[in-house]
């Protein structure tokens, strides 16, 4: 039996826990202009571009999946902004009024040039990865990267007047831990919204061992709170992040996206599309769909991609199964996966 449910007034994707898909994650490429160490090995091989979905492509499958009902897509990457004329895909998306919120992932390097492309072209909300305002350790935990010019790229996407700005930090023991504050405060200064993340074991690490770079999402809350007076927020985001408000600063939420500590697969509502088009139903397992495949084999035949998807619903897991002390962990790294 299929998965998908036919309502009243339109298709929705519905999985064997009955949770509803409205959310899609599409990696645009797994390329990157830095190599986060969390994120990547040093001498990363990315996939050759033959094999990428092209821009068309991507849109055919973001159709797909509006036409089912989804109508959240964030484009993520390896850094979305440094696929070649990656603004044809956000202006065609931009354009189609059932989506309702388009969003992006972004490290920030190229956003003093987008910016306002991207806001013009509709995206609604803006997500920076940030985890340091040190120089130095930007530099060392980016490998490659100049603050400066993330920090410029932040000015940039401020001044356009966004939905949402939210500053993305991983944050790693004895590597930032000790700037949570910092990046709170720089948070408030700007008005823009900050989620820290507990490092997700993706990917083969030789640069840190993860379990001892661990440091909790409840650690951090413990240290934000001998400066400021969090509040539990009442809002529900179908996903991860448990937000809090901060007392006296309204401008600013605190989100904590904690794949250890805390379980958040019941209300998942998301999958993901890798940019070799590849449907991944959980971040935290293997279980996948070729839709490059159905599309080339299918070509002006929507409705074929339409039953993969509806027929995927039928294997995505109930969770992810992360284990920081486990001898298996996750081939794939996140430039893969897409945030
Ligand atoms: N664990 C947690 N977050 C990660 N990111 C990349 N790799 C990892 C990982 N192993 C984050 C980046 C960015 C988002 C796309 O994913 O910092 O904010
Ligand atoms: Fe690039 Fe983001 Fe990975 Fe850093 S975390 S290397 S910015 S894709």
């Amino acid at each position: 039996m299929s998965s998908s449910i036919r309502s009243a007034e339109k298709l929705r994707l519905v999985d064997r826990f009955a949770r509803t898909i409205n959310y899609v994650r599409l990696s645009v490429t797994d390329r990157c202009d830095l190599r986060c160490v969390y994120c990547m090995p040093e001498k990363m091989t990315f996939v050759p571009r033959t094999q990428l979905l092209t821009l068309e492509e991507m849109e055919t499958v973001a159709r797909s999946f509006i036409d089912l009902g989804v109508d959240k897509i964030r484009i993520t990457g390896g850094e979305p902004l440094v696929r070649r004329n990656i603004m044809q895909l956000f202006n065609r998306l931009g354009e189609i009024e059932a989506l309702k919120d388009l969003t992006l992932t972004t490290n920030g390097t190229q956003l003093e040039k987008y910016a306002k492309q991207l806001k013009s072209a509709g995206v609604t909300r803006i997500n920076v990865s940030l985890d340091t305002l040190r120089p130095g350790l930007f530099h060392e935990m980016t490998r490659v990267g100049d603050l400066k010019r993330t920090l410029d790229g932040i000015d940039a996407a401020i001044a356009c007047d966004f939905k949402k700005i939210k500053i993305n930090a991983v944050v790693l023991k004895n590597h930032n831990h000790e700037e949570v504050l910092d990046l709170v405060k720089y948070c408030v200064d700007h008005g823009i919204d900050i989620s820290f993340i507990e490092e997700m074991p993706l990917g083969e690490n030789t640069h840190h061992e993860r379990a001892a770079a661990y440091y909790s999402s409840d650690q951090i809350l413990e240290d934000l709170e001998q400066h400021y007076d969090l509040v539990p927020s009442t809002m529900h985001t179908a996903g991860p992040t448990r937000y809090f408000r901060l007392n006296e600063h309204e401008n600013t939420r605190v989100g904590f996206i904690s794949p250890h500590s805390h379980n958040f697969c019941e209300s998942c509502n998301r999958v993901r599309v890798t940019a070799e088009g590849r449907l991944l139903l959980c971040l935290g397992q293997e279980h996948s769909v070729d839709l490059r495949h159905v599309i080339r084999a299918n070509p002006e035949n929507r409705a074929a991609l339409d039953q993969a998807i509806i027929d995927a619903m039928d294997i995505k897991p109930k969770g992810h199964d992360f284990n920081l002390n486990s001898q298996t962990i996750l081939l794939r790294h996140m430039n893969m996966t897409g945030g």
